[in-house]
């Protein structure tokens, strides 16, 4: 079925995983209700919310805020120091300050990608009561003085750089959100690793796992291979500081911290992800990598009209027509099916939301770990 469609990343250029690699042409056309419109992927993201908030598992999330709140009073005398990588346009940021209990928190924004910044200061902004320059937030409101740094920087790169600068291991937790797949899984983990504070937490929701289905049925055997396909083209290729490729079969965690001098050679090697096998690789790779898991569980995307008013919730119909312009971007003009036979799959699925039948199904996982003492 297809061979593997790799494109080459350059180190932080562009999202990754098939769902997500449509950052770059963020101007192309999509399709909602009959209408042309633009494809912006910060809306993208912004329609996303209400998906994610339905799926994200409810034990893992409460076993994450317990675990977290167990950590802040082992430190009174300083603020938790939480970082998220590849955050978006700042939901999961704000859900996150709105729910922990810490009354101080420096909680670091990053991303790669500028816009998504943006987005992410102005809608943290709104609904944070959050007072925000060009790089810093602040929420002074009664029981609550938070910081809130946004950073625009690759991971790897800024794991390099906070690495030499302070000695890295500072923050108290990391979460990142369907972010992890754009690495090889258990690299991803090394560099959050090297980034964890002795027990630090690592909360990673949303992560593909083997399964992305549009419904109803157009045809079975195209379906199958359009998808299987469109899975190919999550593993994508990645290059990085070569200190940082270790063997993933160091399932023993000696080799869990970087080497000295890792980040700090000019040297970039390619690596391929784990693509659409990243949420089962978290629970595979954690052990080797030193961390012990805590909590995991399925968090699916279930994409429908509501039963009730017979349309999309919120924005879910744009959300849908992103994730067939993801499929489209991937596939055309990629050797791997005919542009025709594409085509026709495409504009049948469009008709069904437009007529609001399409729905969609993903299987993620939602993994919570703690970093093991060395
Ligand atoms: C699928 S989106 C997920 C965004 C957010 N976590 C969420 O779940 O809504 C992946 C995010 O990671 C960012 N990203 C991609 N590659 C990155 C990298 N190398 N370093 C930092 N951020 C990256 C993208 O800009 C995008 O905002």
């Amino acid at each position: 079925m297809g061979g593997v469609h790799n494109r080459t990343v350059a180190s932080g250029d562009r999202a990754n995983g098939g769902r997500r690699i449509s950052q770059h042409i963020s101007h192309h056309s999509t399709y909602v209700a009959g209408c042309t419109v633009t494809f912006s992927y910060p809306r993208y993201l912004e329609a996303k919310r209400t998906v994610d908030d339905r799926a994200r598992h409810p034990r893992v999330w409460t076993a994450f805020l317990e675990a977290v709140s167990d950590i802040a009073p082992e430190n009174p005398e300083r603020p938790l120091r939480v970082l998220e990588i590849g955050a978006g346009v700042g939901d999961l940021a704000t859900k996150i300050l709105d729910e922990l209990e810490s009354e101080a928190i420096d909680y670091t924004v990053l991303d790669v990608n500028a816009d998504n910044l943006d987005r992410a200061r102005e809608r943290m902004g709104a609904s944070l009561d959050m007072e925000a320059t060009q790089s810093d937030g602040v929420v002074a409101t009664p029981g609550r003085s938070h910081r809130i740094r946004f950073v625009k920087d690759d991971i790897a790169s800024f794991a390099n750089r906070d690495r030499e600068e302070v000695d890295g291991r500072i923050y108290d937790v990391i979460v990142g959100q369907a972010i992890i797949d754009i690495l090889p899984t258990h690299i991803s983990l090394r560099i959050i690793r090297s980034l964890l504070a002795a027990g630090g937490l690592a909360y990673l929701p949303i992560h593909v796992d083997g399964l992305t289905e549009f419904e109803p049925t157009v045809n079975h055997d195209m379906d199958d291979c359009i998808m299987n396909l469109y899975h190919d083209t999550m593993q994508r290729v990645y290059s990085i500081d070569e200190s940082w490729k270790l063997d993933p079969s160091d399932a023993d965690g000696s080799n869990s911290d970087p080497p000295d001098g890792a980040g700090a050679g000019n040297e970039t090697v390619s690596v391929q992800s784990d693509g659409a096998r990243c949420g089962r690789d978290l629970l595979v790779y954690a052990n080797g990598a030193g961390f012990e898991i805590v909590d995991a569980g399925s968090s699916d995307w279930l994409v429908r009209p509501d039963p009730t008013t017979g349309r999309y919730v919120g924005q879910e119909d744009y959300f849908l027509s992103c994730m067939l312009h993801f499929v489209e971007d991937a596939l055309s003009d990629n050797g791997s099916i005919d542009d025709s036979q594409l085509e026709d799959w495409l504009a049948r699925r469009r008709r069904q939301l437009e007529d609001s039948e399409l729905m969609l199904l993903v299987h993620n996982l939602d993994v919570l770990l703690r970093q093991r003492s060395p």
